[in-house]
């Protein structure tokens, strides 16, 4: 029996960050289901979908392959078989993922992906419904936060590093506005699992967090 880690929260809590840390230090594979969802998304953008239209969408997505790859302990997502990394963290990708995210047939699609990675593997995988929908038996759930003000600083901080002109406050109304679709999606919302718990990363530092779920996760194995 394999012993799967979720973590859920919202965009920009730093799941992924400290979900790779964690992944690292414990021999676990770390799983970015945001990717796949990103993909998806990619792949109606760029065949022009309406993706307001929810059976557009669903019949659009019929044929496409979507699964995951490993490269020097990296994920890299295929999109019928291309790699399609480099494309997916754009604000449009990241709006449209936003929108179809709450469709039946596309959580469908990659539902059994996402269960048979954590059944032949020790996996962390991050998402929003990974310990309420996908691994409701997950060995540690974790719901990691921030504030809206604390994760929107980080990403305008990264941005603007990169060179990016960005403002703050379009940043932080962004993703807020992610956050209120991801949390009011009829299908698999956004919300903490009963028995997660509940990590507000807002104050701490990667390492501090890291080492906070390795803690937690030693702690369970003991138990
Ligand atoms: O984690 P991320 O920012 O890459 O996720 C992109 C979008 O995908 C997010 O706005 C909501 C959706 N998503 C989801 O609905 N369920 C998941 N398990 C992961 C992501």
């Amino acid at each position: 029996m394999t012993k799967p880690i979720a973590v859920d929260g919202p965009a920009g809590a730093g799941k992924s960050t400290i979900a790779k840390n964690v992944a690292k230090k414990i021999d676990y594979i770390y799983v970015d289901t945001g990717a796949m969802y990103r993909a998806i998304a990619l792949y109606l953008i760029r065949q022009g979908v309406d993706t307001n239209d929810e059976e557009k969408v669903s019949a659009a997505i019929k044929d496409i392959e979507v699964s995951l790859d490993y490269k020097d302990h990296e994920q890299i997502v295929l999109l019928n078989g291309e790699n399609v990394n480099a494309f997916i963290r754009t604000p449009e990708v990241s709006k449209t993922t936003s929108l179809i995210s709450k469709y039946g047939d596309v959580r469908t699609k990659l539902l059994d992906l996402q269960r048979n990675m954590a059944a032949k593997k020790n996996v962390i995988m991050d998402g929003r419904d990974i310990g309420t929908a996908v691994l409701p038996d997950a060995f540690l759930k974790v719901f990691l936060t921030a504030s809206s003000e604390a994760r929107a600083m980080r990403r305008y901080k990264e941005l603007t590093e990169k060179g990016e002109d960005v403002n703050f406050d379009d940043i932080k109304r962004d993703v807020e506005a992610r956050d209120y679709q991801d949390s009011h999606r009829e299908i698999a919302p956004l919300k903490q699992a009963e028995d997660a718990v509940l990590v507000d990363s807002s104050d701490m530092g990667i390492e501090e967090v890291t080492d906070a779920i390795c803690t937690l996760y030693q702690e369970r194995i003991k138990a």
